[in-house]
C-alpha cells in the first residue's frame, strides 16, 4: 500500500519549539522526519496563522541537502490543500525560503491578503538517502500595518480585438515558443530578458510556463505594455508531476492546475480542466532522462499535443518523434510541438520555434491552430518551410494540418524550404521515409506521393549530423 500523505497522527509529531512574540513578529520552528518510502509524495505541515498577520516568512532546511536529499517547497493557505486553488506558491527545489505579504511576495509565491486559519507548508521529497530526511521549518509571521495590495496585471491574450481573435479564415503563420521559464520558478531569466530575446528572435507569441505556479502569468501586462505591445504573451503552466511534466497552455486568468498525483485518472481530470477553459494539453519531453521528467502516465489519450523537440535536438527527441509517428500510424491525430524550455543563459528561446497557422493573433487562435495540427517546427530564426499537397483530381491544394477524405490519385507534395541550403529534406508517410533529397538554396521540391499514403509529413535534417532542423505535422489523406 502506498504511504498516505501526512496524517493527523504524524502531524502531531511536529515539534513547535517555542512560540514567542517579539517586536510585532511571531516565530515558530517546526521539525520532522520523512522516510525514504515517502519520496514522490507530498508532506503537509500545518500551522496556525493568526488574525492580523500581514507577512509570512518560511525558511526550510534539511539533512544531507545536495548530498542525496532533495526536498521541494511550497505553501497552501487557509483555503486548504484539497484543490490547487489553495496554493499560494511553489518553488520546487529552487528556493529554501520565501515571503508572502499583501503587496509583494518572493517570485513563485502569490502576494495578496493573508487570511487567518490553518495554512500548510508542503514539502515534496524528491530524492532521499537511506536515513531519510530530517527537516526544519522556521516560520516568522509579522503584523506590520499594510499600505498597499497586489493587483494582478494580465497581458492581453487577444491582440486582434476587432475581429475577436479570428481575423482570417486561412490564417497566417505565426512563430512562437510554448515553453519558457523565468525567476518565477527555477529560471534565471527575468520576464523582460525573455521578452527582449523573443523580439530579437522574431517571435510573434510566447507562453510563459513556470512550474506549478501562475505567478508569472499574473504580472505580464506591465511587460507587454512597456516592452512588446505586439508580442502575444499567453498563459501557461508546466504541470510538474511525479510521473512526468505536461504543458497546460492557454489558461484563464488565475487558473491553477493540480500537479499532486501519479495516476491516470487524476491526470485526465486535470487535463479536462484545461480543456474546459479552452486550453491545450501537451506532454513535455516524454523521454527526458531525469527522475520523473519522462512521461510515466501511460496515457496518450487526454493530450492534444506532444513536445517532440525540447531545446537542443538530442536522442530523447528522436525517441519522441518515433513514438509520435507510431501514434499517427495508429490514426491518432496528436500534434507535434516544440519548446525551448529556456530557463537561464545561455539557453535561447525560440530554439526550436513552433510555427502555427493561426486565424488571428490571440491565445485562443494559437490553441485552435495547434489542436488542428496546422503547425511545424524549425530550429530557429531564418528558417521557413512551406509544405503543400496538390491534388489534381480534387482540384485542391492542401496545407499542413489539412485533411481530405479518400485517397486521391496522383497527389504531389510541394516543398519550399528557406534557410536550409545543402541540408537533407525527407518526405515520410505512414510506412516511413519515401523520398530524401538535398536542398539547394531555396528550390522547390515536387514529388509524387505513394498511393494509399495515410498521411505525409516532412523532416529536414542536418546532412552532416542527421540532427533535426525542421519538422512538419502531417497532411492527412485518408
Ligand atoms: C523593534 O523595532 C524597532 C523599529 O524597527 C527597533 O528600533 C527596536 O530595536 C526593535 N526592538 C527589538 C526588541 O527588537
Ligand atoms: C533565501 O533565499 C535567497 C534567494 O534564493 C537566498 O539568496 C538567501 O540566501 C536565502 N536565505 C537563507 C537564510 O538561506
Ligand atoms: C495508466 O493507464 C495505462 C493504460 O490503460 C495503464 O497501462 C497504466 O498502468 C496506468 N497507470 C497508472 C499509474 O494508473
Ligand atoms: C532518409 O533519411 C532518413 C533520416 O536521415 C534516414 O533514416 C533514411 O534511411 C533515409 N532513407 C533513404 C532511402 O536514404
Ligand atoms: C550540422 O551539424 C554539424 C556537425 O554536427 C554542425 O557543425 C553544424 O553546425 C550543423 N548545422 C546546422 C544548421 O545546425
Amino acid at each position: 500500500m502506498k504511504i498516505p500523505l501526512f496524517t493527523i497522527g504524524s502531524a502531531l509529531l511536529l515539534l513547535p519549539s517555542g512560540t514567542t512574540a517579539r517586536n510585532g513578529s511571531m516565530k515558530k520552528t517546526l521539525t520532522g522526519h520523512i522516510d525514504p518510502s515517502e519520496v514522490f509524495s507530498f508532506v503537509y505541515v500545518p500551522f496556525e496563522v493568526e488574525l492580523g498577520t500581514t507577512s509570512i516568512y518560511v525558511l526550510q532546511s534539511y539533512s544531507a541537502k545536495n548530498e542525496g536529499n532533495a526536498l521541494d517547497l511550497g505553501i497552501f493557505d487557509q483555503r486548504g490543500t484539497e484543490t490547487p486553488y489553495g496554493s499560494r506558491g511553489w518553488s520546487g527545489g529552487f528556493r529554501n525560503n520565501f515571503t508572502i505579504t499583501p503587496s509583494w511576495a518572493t517570485p513563485g509565491y502569490n502576494p495578496g491578503p493573508i487570511s487567518p486559519g490553518v495554512w500548510n507548508v508542503v514539502l515534496g521529497p524528491y530524492t532521499s538517502v537511506q536515513e531519510g530526511i530530517d527537516w526544519q521549518l522556521d516560520i516568522e509571521m509579522g503584523f506590520d500595518a499594510i499600505d498597499s495590495y497586489f493587483a494582478p496585471d494580465y497581458a492581453t491574450v487577444n491582440l486582434d480585438p476587432l475581429c475577436n481573435g479570428v481575423c482570417t479564415e486561412d490564417g497566417e503563420w505565426l512563430r512562437g515558443d510554448l515553453h519558457l521559464h523565468t525567476v518565477y520558478s527555477d529560471g534565471k531569466y527575468t520576464p523582460d530578458q525573455q521578452i527582449q530575446m523573443a523580439l530579437d528572435r522574431n517571435l510573434d507569441f510566447i507562453f510563459f510556463s513556470d512550474h506549478n505556479t501562475d505567478t508569472s502569468n499574473n504580472i505580464m501586462g506591465h511587460y507587454q505594455a512597456t516592452l512588446a505591445p505586439d508580442l502575444l504573451i499567453g498563459r501557461a503552466i508546466e504541470v510538474t508531476t511525479r510521473a512526468g511534466h505536461w504543458q497546460a497552455i492557454g489558461l484563464d486568468r488565475g487558473q491553477l492546475i493540480d500537479w499532486r498525483y501519479q495516476d491516470n485518472a487524476s491526470f485526465a481530470a486535470a487535463a479536462h480542466e484545461v480543456h474546459r477553459s479552452g486550453g491545450l494539453v501537451s506532454i513535455n519531453h516524454p523521454f527526458a532522462a531525469c527522475a520523473a521528467c519522462n512521461w510515466g502516465f501511460n496515457d496518450w489519450d487526454h493530450n492534444d499535443a506532444i513536445e517532440v523537440w525540447n531545446a537542443e535536438w538530442d536522442s530523447t527527441d528522436q525517441q519522441a518523434v518515433d513514438w509520435w509517428q507510431g501514434l499517427l500510424v495508429s490514426g491518432k491525430r496528436t500534434t507535434a510541438v516544440g519548446g525551448s524550455d529556456a530557463h537561464s543563459p545561455p539557453s535561447l528561446n525560440g530554439q526550436p520555434t513552433t510555427v502555427v497557422r493561426s486565424r488571428g493573433k490571440s491565445q485562443a487562435a494559437i490553441v485552435e491552430g495547434i489542436k488542428a495540427g496546422r503547425t511545424y517546427l524549425v530550429q530557429g530564426p531564418g528558417m521557413d518551410v512551406e509544405f503543400d499537397i496538390n491534388v489534381p483530381s480534387l482540384q485542391t491544394t492542401l496545407a499542413i494540418g489539412d485533411k481530405v477524405d479518400g485517397a486521391p490519385a496522383s497527389a504531389v507534395a510541394i516543398l519550399t524550404a528557406t534557410g536550409f541550403s545543402h541540408q537533407k529534406a525527407c518526405l515520410l508517410n505512414d510506412k516511413g521515409y519515401f523520398f530524401n533529397t538535398t536542398i539547394k538554396d531555396t528550390n522547390t521540391v515536387h514529388r509524387r506521393i505513394p498511393p494509399n499514403s495515410k498521411f505525409v509529413r516532412v523532416e529536414i535534417r542536418n546532412s552532416t549530423s542527421d540532427g533535426m532542423l525542421a519538422l512538419t505535422n502531417p497532411i492527412w489523406l485518408l
